[in-house]
């Protein structure tokens, strides 16, 4: 997703594959946890390459196959970072902070070619490395965040951007899906 060309070549493929492109998911993402004073400009870059310059090229390639065939859903993976500050990971809020804005310019550019463009923002999903056993103490404050008292799974995201693929009077849109994290 860092790499304009693979992105490209992901789109093409695809389109020759199944012969149009209905939906593009843009969820790739990478973080980082470094204290701002010692991130280096490589770490910043990285994450903004990956969650931000990514999803751009993830939208570009896709309007050119949606405009030729009428219309789609444009999806991209925002996260509660994008809405309220975290200590050492700048880049990856600042990042977000993008997706969210970029969500809302594409799809007021685009709204009347019946291209839909919106962000599902997670709050902490239970995966990879988000976990009680990887996390130990950690971990129980993070739950202590989420008012509903846990952290989220990954099949409460994946309905979410269902019904953002889904529902054609839904466009602009960042949902956030977090527990009420960012209702504090
Ligand atoms: N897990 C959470 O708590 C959480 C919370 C908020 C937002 N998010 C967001 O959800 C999305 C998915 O994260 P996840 O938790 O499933 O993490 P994950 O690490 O399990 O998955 C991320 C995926 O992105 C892929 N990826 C990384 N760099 C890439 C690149 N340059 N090109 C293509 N693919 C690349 C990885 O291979 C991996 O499959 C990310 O955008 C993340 O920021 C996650």
């Amino acid at each position: 997703m860092a790499d304009e060309q693979s992105v490209e070549n992901l789109v093409s493929e695809t389109v020759k594959h199944f012969g149009g492109l209905d939906i593009i998911f843009n969820n790739a993402g990478v973080g980082v946890q470094t204290p701002t004073h010692e991130l280096t400009a490589e770490e910043y870059k990285r994450v903004i390459s990956v969650n931000q310059d990514g999803v751009f090229y993830g939208i570009k390639y896709a309007l050119r196959e949606m405009l030729k065939t009428g219309g789609g859903s444009i999806i991209n993976t925002s996260s509660i970072l994008g809405t309220v500050g975290e200590p050492t990971s700048i880049p990856y809020a600042a990042s977000k902070g993008a997706v969210n804005l970029i969500t809302k310019s594409v799809a007021l550019e685009y709204a009347d070619r019946n291209i839909r463009v919106n962000a599902v923002a997670p709050g902490f999903i239970e995966s990879g490395l988000v976990n009680k056993e990887a996390m130990g103490e950690y971990y129980d404050g993070l739950v202590a965040k989420h008012p509903i008292g846990r952290l989220g799974e990954p099949k409460e995201i994946a309905h979410a951007v269902i019904f953002l693929a889904e529902n054609d009077f839904v466009t602009g849109t960042t949902l956030l899906v977090d527990g009420g994290y960012t209702a504090k």
